[in-house]
């Protein structure tokens, strides 16, 4: 038996413009996590994977090729080099919102990965869960950054560019996130797919507003090494103004970040694709309390307070082989 944990992710600045080649940065959110299982089954009963959040149930032999958990599943056992489908039954389990900006679909997928690797009795390292979870994020996403696929499998807060080799670091300073729900799924295909037409037909106006937004991140990574809360709660504030502009933002998205910085936050922004799904604002120990509230009067459907940078994990559950 073995069973491993992928945490959620929260997209800090950077999330759209990262798709022109722009960096950003992402960080991992260990409150919510999925979690795989696996158990081997009697001969015969092949390879079953039980997603019970996804109302899913898969038998791997028939599973069809566009399906994102068989594809990822097939992935890790050719490179274990496993040409047999094994007797195992896999459950997952997931509290990460999905459609949400929190990286669902990647954390299903890396802790299915991981799972399977451990009971093979080997560890995965984080660069090739990666690789295998970008794989099937293809079918989430489109055409992926790789950014989320990349901070859930390192666990670590990364500074990211797409098709570059991720630069794990650690903020300064601890920094406190209030993380809160508009409860409208907005699945990243379509705001993604959005945006690259608006590109498409201003090509001229999107590359400017994506420069303005790296040369922020930039500023944000600076900030976070030093531990400035103040000069990055800005960046937030700024680079949520630049979303709106290019139409990724909506009114629960408005409603939610002017409620927390009213409340005292440094700074709010949506995180992920956007449409819906999660805010993000930055708080303090004195302010968080009254920053939650507030979000929930605003309409909220959860509120996660949680610190960024300080937890790291291999995602395997202790007392494996
Ligand atoms: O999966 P989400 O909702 O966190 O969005 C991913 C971030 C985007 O920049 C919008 C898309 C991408 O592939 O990087």
């Amino acid at each position: 038996m073995a069973s491993a944990t992928a945490p959620g992710k929260v997209i800090l600045v950077g999330e759209h413009a990262v798709v022109y080649g722009r960096p950003a940065i992402a960080a991992p959110v260990w409150q919510v996590v999925a979690k795989a299982t696996i158990a081997p089954a009697a001969p015969g009963a092949g390879f079953t994977i039980v997603a019970r959040d996804l109302g899913q149930v898969l038998q791997l032999a028939d599973a069809s090729e566009d399906e994102p958990l068989a594809v990822v599943a097939r992935l890790a056992l050719a490179r274990l080099g496993i040409a047999h489908l094994p007797d195992w039954r896999i459950e997952l389990h997931s509290d990460i919102p999905i459609a949400g900006g929190l990286g669902s679909g990647a954390a299903l997928s890396t802790a299915l990965v991981r799972a399977i690797f451990a009971q093979a009795g080997q560890t995965a390292p984080p660069a090739i869960v990666s690789e295998l979870v970008y794989a099937s994020e293809r079918f989430y996403h489109g055409a992926p950054s790789g950014i989320d696929n990349t901070v859930v499998a390192y666990g670590q807060t990364i500074w990211f560019v797409k098709g570059q080799p991720p630069e794990p670091f650690t903020p300064g300073a601890p920094l406190l996130l209030a993380i809160a729900d508009t409860g409208i799924r907005s699945p990243t295909v379509l705001t993604v797919s959005a945006v690259r037409e608006a590109w498409l037909t201003q090509r001229q106006r999107y590359e400017s507003i994506f420069d303005a937004i790296g040369d922020l991140v930039h500023a944000a990574r600076r900030a976070l090494v030093y531990g400035d809360a103040v000069t990055l709660g800005a960046l937030f504030n700024e680079n949520q103004a630049w979303l709106a502009s290019i139409g990724v933002s909506c009114d629960a998205i408005e409603a939610l970040t002017s409620a927390a910085r009213k409340a005292g936050a440094l700074g709010a922004k949506l995180s992920g694709a956007g449409g819906g799904g999660n805010i993000i604002a930055l708080v303090e120990p004195t302010t968080a309390a009254a920053v939650q509230t507030a979000l929930l009067a605003a309409g909220a459907q959860r509120v996660i307070i949680t610190p960024i940078g300080a937890h790291t994990s291999d995602g395997l559950d202790a007392g494996q082989p």
